[in-house]
């Protein structure tokens, strides 16, 4: 009953950023790391997209795939034994999909400095069991910051589709002159 009544309650609450997002903690091992001892971009990629989809997860309660990542910058290397700090939130849910972003701080815990080395907006589209992009609650921005996040979602989405439809039409041009 209780379970019940919690996903009564859970299904109509207003759902705000704070509300899914992920702080996730990365301890850098030799294996995450090249022969430079610098973390590997790839396993970073990995984390960043872990974080965002879990984001994306909690706040539409359904199963989530990356659709895009718009870019990831590696501003200084990330050191072996150094501790990795992902913070993941929600910045605008559309009709099935969301933009996370992530922002990556690098943190040596033997002298505690800290640096933010890399950020991130990623798109996660919902998907039913047949693949499908299905509905997600909408998002509402609850401090200034999340309103500003939430304006500036909605002009890079305009960029990102307007990039997917040029592919597009580029590759149905291609496939006509072949
Ligand atoms: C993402 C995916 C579900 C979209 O399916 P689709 O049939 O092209 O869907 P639609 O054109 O109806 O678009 C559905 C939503 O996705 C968004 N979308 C699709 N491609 C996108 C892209 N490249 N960037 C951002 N958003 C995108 C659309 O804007 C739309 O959002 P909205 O409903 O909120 O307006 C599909 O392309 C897919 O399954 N891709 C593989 C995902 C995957 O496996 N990822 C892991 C990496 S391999």
């Amino acid at each position: 009953m209780d379970r019940f009544r919690r996903t009564l309650v859970d299904t109509h609450h207003i759902r705000t950023p704070k509300d899914s997002e992920v702080v996730m903690t990365e301890l850098v091992l030799p294996n995450d790391t090249n022969q430079l001892g610098n973390l590997l971009g790839g396993r970073l990629m990995h984390w960043v997209d872990i974080a965002a989809a879990l984001v994306a997860m909690r706040h539409s309660s359904k199963v989530c795939v990356t659709a895009s990542v718009d870019e990831i910058s590696f501003f200084e290397p990330i050191k072996l034994g150094h501790v990795v700090t992902l913070y993941a939130r929600a910045n605008r849910a559309f009709r099935t999909s969301i933009e996370v972003g992530v922002r990556v701080l690098r943190q040596d815990p033997l002298n505690s400095t800290e640096a933010h080395t890399s950020s991130a907006y990623l798109t996660f589209v919902a998907i039913d069991n047949y693949g499908k992009p299905i509905p997600i609650p909408a998002l509402q921005p609850a401090t200034d910051e999340d309103k500003r996040r939430y304006e500036e979602a909605a002009m890079r989405r305009q960029q990102r589709l307007h990039h997917r439809k040029s592919l597009q039409e580029f590759h149905q041009s291609t496939k006509k002159d072949s």
